[in-house]
C-alpha cells in the first residue's frame, strides 16, 4: 500500500513538470492505494483544442512521477482513462485522466537527476546544427508506442520552419479570444507571480523590466488592435520565428492517433527528450503555436476568424512536408541548442498541497 508520505513525494516530482502557459493542469488523489490523476477545470487552457496541450502536460507530469517512483524503489503502471468528451460534471477535482498503480521493486533511471534542472529557456541558442550524436541521444529518448520525433538541423530547413512559425503565431495576438487568454497568463509583476505561483512570469520570458509597462498597455484589446495595424502582432511572431533559426535543431513530436492517450504518450516522450537535452547541457524551449492552430483549424474551424482559418490552410502542406509527417498528428514542437546562458528567471509553481485532492 502506498503511504501518504511516498504519495506526496511522487506528486512533488510530478508537479515540477512543464505545462502549457504554466497552468499546472493536474491534480492528484490517493484512492484505494492507487493514484488518481485529474484535469481540473480551473487550470485548463481555455482555447486548447480538445485539451490536447493539457494531456501533453499531464503526460509530462506522469513521466516525472514514474521517474521518481523508480528512484524510490517503486514501480508504477499508468492507465490513461479514455475521455468521452463530456468532462466530469459534479467532480470538483476535475475530469479523471489516469490511474497509477504503484508496487515495490523499481529501477532508478538517471534522468530523475534532471527534474530540478529542466527549464524552459527562451534565450537565443547557437545556430550551428546540432551534432548528429546529440540528435541520436534525443531520438533514443523519444521511444514510446505511437510517438515519433522528427528533428530538423540544417539552417535552410530551420529558416523555412521559422517562416511558418512566424506566419502562424501572429494569429494569437490578432484575435480577441486568443489575445485575452495570452494576457490572462502573463504575470506582470513579481508580487503577482509569487502570489499566484502559476502563469508566465515576466522574468522567465527574457524581457527587460520596462516590457511589463508595454505589456500592460497591449494587454488591453483596443490598444492591441490599433497597434496590430502598424505591425505589432507580426513583430511578436517574427521573434518566435527567429528563435527557430537561433537554435541547433527544431523538433516535432507527433503521434499516430489523436485521442487523449496519444497526447499523454507524446507528453511522456516529450519530457524524456527534454530531460535528456538537460543532461546534455542543452537549452530547450517548447513551441506550441503551429501544432495547436493547425490541429484546431481542422477540428474547431469556427473558433478562428475566416481570414485566419484560410491563412492556416495554406500552412498545412508545407508544415507536413518539412517534417515528413505523413498521416501523423503534430503534438508539440521545440527548439534545442547550446544556449547563451541559463534563463533570467524560472516559472514558479503553486504549493504541492494545492494539487492534491
Ligand atoms: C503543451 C505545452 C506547450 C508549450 N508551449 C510553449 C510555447 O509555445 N512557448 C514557450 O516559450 N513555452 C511553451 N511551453 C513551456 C511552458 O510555458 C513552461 O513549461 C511553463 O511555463 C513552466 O516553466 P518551466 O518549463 O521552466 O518549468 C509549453 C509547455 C507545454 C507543456
Amino acid at each position: 500500500m502506498l503511504s501518504r508520505e511516498r504519495f506526496r513525494a511522487l506528486v512533488a516530482a510530478a508537479h515540477k513538470a512543464p505545462s502549457p502557459d504554466n497552468l499546472q493542469g493536474w491534480a492528484f488523489g490517493l484512492r484505494d492505494g492507487a493514484i488518481e490523476v485529474r484535469l481540473p477545470d480551473a487550470h485548463r487552457l481555455p482555447t486548447d483544442v480538445g485539451d490536447m496541450f493539457s494531456w501533453i502536460g499531464i503526460g509530462a507530469a506522469l513521466e516525472n512521477l514514474m521517474l521518481q517512483a523508480g528512484a524510490e524503489g517503486l514501480t508504477a503502471a499508468v492507465e490513461v482513462v479514455p475521455t468521452s468528451g463530456q468532462g466530469s460534471a459534479g467532480e470538483a477535482a476535475g475530469q479523471l485522466a489516469a490511474r497509477v498503480t504503484v508496487a515495490e521493486g523499481g529501477v532508478r533511471d538517471p534522468l530523475v537527476d534532471q527534474l530540478d534542472a529542466r527549464v524552459t529557456n527562451r534565450k537565443p541558442f547557437d545556430s550551428e546544427p546540432l551534432d548528429p550524436s546529440l540528435c541520436q541521444r534525443l531520438q533514443t529518448a523519444a521511444v514510446a508506442p505511437g510517438v515519433s520525433l522528427q528533428l530538423l538541423t540544417s539552417k535552410q530547413e530551420r529558416t523555412r520552419l521559422g517562416a511558418l512559425v512566424a506566419d502562424n503565431d501572429w494569429i494569437r495576438m490578432s484575435h480577441q479570444p486568443f489575445h485575452a487568454e495570452l494576457f490572462s497568463v502573463f504575470r506582470l509583476s513579481r508580487t503577482e507571480a509569487v502570489t499566484r505561483g502559476d502563469g508566465l512570469d515576466l522574468a522567465s520570458l527574457e524581457l527587460p523590466v520596462p516590457a511589463g509597462l508595454f505589456l500592460r498597455l497591449v494587454g488591453k484589446w483596443p490598444a492591441a488592435k490599433m497597434l496590430n495595424r502598424i505591425g505589432l502582432a507580426k513583430g511578436f511572431a517574427k521573434g518566435s520565428g527567429n528563435g527557430v533559426v537561433a537554435s541547433g535543431a527544431a523538433g516535432l513530436v507527433s503521434t499516430s492517433g489523436d485521442a487523449n492517450r496519444d497526447y499523454v504518450a507524446a507528453g511522456r516522450a516529450f519530457q524524456r527528450i527534454w530531460l535528456t537535452a538537460t543532461a546534455l547541457g542543452l537549452g530547450f524551449q517548447p513551441l506550441g503555436g503551429l501544432s495547436q492552430y493547425l490541429t484546431k483549424v481542422r477540428k474547431e474551424r469556427s473558433t478562428f476568424l475566416p481570414e485566419h482559418a484560410a491563412h492556416l490552410d495554406t500552412l498545412q502542406a508545407p508544415f507536413r512536408e518539412i517534417f515528413g509527417l505523413g498521416n501523423g498528428h503534430p503534438a508539440l514542437m521545440f527548439r534545442v541548442g547550446r544556449a547563451s546562458g541559463l534563463p533570467l528567471g524560472r516559472s514558479l509553481r503553486r504549493p504541492v498541497d494545492d494539487v492534491i485532492f
